[in-house]
């Protein structure tokens, strides 16, 4: 199968990006050149995650980055999304780590010389240990020191940066870190999520001032993920209770941004759950934004519940990938018109989107039709939300290649290029040619 789009798509226009992603911990390795963040203290702590792997090595991305680089550049892809870790350029006294700047410095320009744009990502959730040492999300001063370490990077990589995202998706950091307790640091309890993420938004309100202040030609903004939410029947109460758990997971991280407040829900809290607002807090997150990321994986169906007001359900017989999420690109389509309807937004990127299969190595190739099938239903879909007049400037497959999934540890591939973790051996899979060819056929 191929990946295509109808022949008069605006996606066939030439300003439209399309790159690959993935994120620092996932890939670098390279533990012994940084400080300690949340994530090896959770792959430390036994049951965490699935195959009790770590980052320790992962992709060995660090010492092999050159080679991944002509890697990527042999996809023929515009952009390069990729995180910088915190740990790594920032030591514990909060001065520069040069040794982590040149890293980033050297991955920069081979990106740059090679025309491929960089899309930086300041957090993809590897808070340095010794700050959660201190509370982590839950304490305020984490904000300042986001912003700090925002304006010292930024100053560091001079214009080399096409992009900065100041975070990548507050929801995982904040709900699954922090209330669910499944992500790092692996704190549990409903009083701790809306804390997190408050702050979290607030060091994104902060960050953004000091990169508009330093790189003004950069496109500075946040990327956010969407789950969204579909009631289980057309009975009021499910179309309630929907409403509801969209409002917990997706709204609460977006419309802050664009309209200086919470969702309505947070009337509902008990004041045990609320965030510690201060004066001027919604103003400061509500900096404008040059763009905004969106990241895109499946839904979720909800039903009425007496006791919890929603309850997530499975819907039967429906295609789902090798993570157990659910395929239903309408979902991208829908979600894309119905932000664009609600907010006043800036230029949309699709900075992930990307599906895990059970890939198999045979005869060095790797033939994932399902993934090329995925790519080419989402492609599609965020077409039609093009040609339903939102502003959709790019599009990211997530990943690269396959890496260390979070709580799901190497199990997991994600990638258009298989990684053999034993020998760290590259292979293009099938779906990374698709790809590479799909992106080639632009006018
Ligand atoms: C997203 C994360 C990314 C990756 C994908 C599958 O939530 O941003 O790092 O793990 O899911």
């Amino acid at each position: 199968m191929k990946i295509s789009l109808p022949l008069n798509s605006i996606m066939q226009k030439s300003d439209f990006i399309f790159g690959v992603a993935t994120a620092s911990f996932q890939i670098e390795g390279g533990v012994d050149s940084r400080l300690p963040c949340i994530w090896d203290t959770f792959c430390q702590t036994p049951n965490k995650i699935r195959d009790n792997s770590d980052g320790s090595v992962a992709c060995d991305h660090i010492n092999l980055w050159q080679q991944d680089v002509d890697l990527i550049d042999s996809l023929n892809v515009d952009a390069y999304r990729f995180s910088i870790s915190w740990p790594r350029v920032i030591n514990a006294e909060g001065e520069l780590n040069q040794q982590g700047v040149d890293f980033y410095i050297g991955l920069l320009d081979k990106l740059i010389a090679k025309g491929i744009k960089p899309y930086v990502t300041l957090y993809h959730w590897d808070l340095p240990q010794h700050l959660e040492d201190k509370g982590g999300w839950l304490n305020r001063d984490t904000a300042y020191k986001f912003r700090d370490y925002a304006d010292l990077i930024s100053k560091a990589l001079g214009n080399r940066v096409t992009s900065y995202a100041t975070l990548n998706e507050p929801f995982c950091s904040a709900y699954l870190g922090y209330e669910a307790g499944i992500h790092a640091p692996g704190i549990k309890g409903r009083e701790f999520g809306k804390k997190a993420a408050h702050h979290l938004l607030l060091a994104h309100g902060l960050a953004m001032q000091v990169l508009q202040k330093n790189c003004p030609d950069a496109l500075n903004g946040i990327v956010l993920n969407f789950t969204p939410c579909y009631p289980a029947s057309d009975s009021t109460a499910d179309r309630n209770a929907s409403s509801i758990a969209d409002a917990h997971f997706n709204q609460w991280y977006i419309k802050p941004l664009f309209d200086k407040c919470y969702p309505d829900v947070i009337e509902t809290l008990p004041a045990i759950e609320r965030p510690d607002i201060l004066d001027g807090d919604m103003e400061i997150i509500a900096q404008p934004l040059d763009f905004m990321g969106v990241n895109f994986y499946t839904r979720a169906v909800y039903q009425a519940c007496t006791y919890h007001q929603f309850k997530q359900i499975e819907v039967p017989d429906v295609p789902h990938t090798d993570i157990g999420w659910e395929i239903y690109p309408k979902a991208l389509t829908e979600l894309l018109v119905s932000l664009n309807d609600i907010y006043q937004l800036p230029p949309l990127y699709i900075t992930e989107n990307g599906a895990a299969m059970d890939d198999k190595m045979v005869n060095a190739a790797v033939n994932d039709e399902g993934r090329i099938q995925y790519y080419h239903q989402h492609l599609n879909a965020v077409n039609d939300a093009i040609e339903a007049g939102v502003n959709v400037k790019g599009y990211f497959a997530w990943s690269l290649m396959d890496n260390f999934e979070w709580a799901e540890g190497y199990l997991k591939r994600f990638g258009i290029i298989y990684v053999d973790y034993q020998t760290q051996q590259r292979t293009l899979k099938n779906s990374g040619k698709a790809y590479r060819e799909f992106i080639s056929k632009r006018s």
